[in-house]
């Protein structure tokens, strides 16, 4: 298995304590800007088939838009109910500028 790294987007795309909703191949993914740090998930919630992007960010956790679950940014882990089935997370390296996503192929 090798990584594939993705250009998804630019720094400055990315608002700070917000999403910003990229494709990396044929995955949804999140990114998110926390104190300047960015990090990448899935985008679809693992309880149902709601958009990350459009929940609201708590510190380092990202509220999911549906039914108000959370999930922990920087591990992926389902940190609130409903959600119980942690999230899928990419490396992510910046150069000059933009944002690099691994995806797994
Ligand atoms: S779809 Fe995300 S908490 Fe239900």
């Amino acid at each position: 298995m090798t990584q594939n790294w993705i250009k998804v987007a630019t720094v400055g795309d990315v608002p700070e304590d917000g999403t910003l909703l990229v494709d990396a191949g044929p995955e949804p993914v999140c990114l998110y800007n926390l104190a300047g740090k960015i990090y990448a998930t899935h985008d679809t919630c693992s309880h149902g088939a709601a958009s990350l992007a459009d929940g609201f960010v708590d510190g380092e956790y990202i509220e999911c838009p549906l039914h108000q679950g959370t999930f922990h940014i920087p591990t992926g882990k389902a940190a609130g109910v409903p959600c119980r089935v942690d999230i899928k997370i990419y490396p992510v390296k910046i150069e000059d500028g933009a944002v690099f996503v691994a995806s797994a192929e």
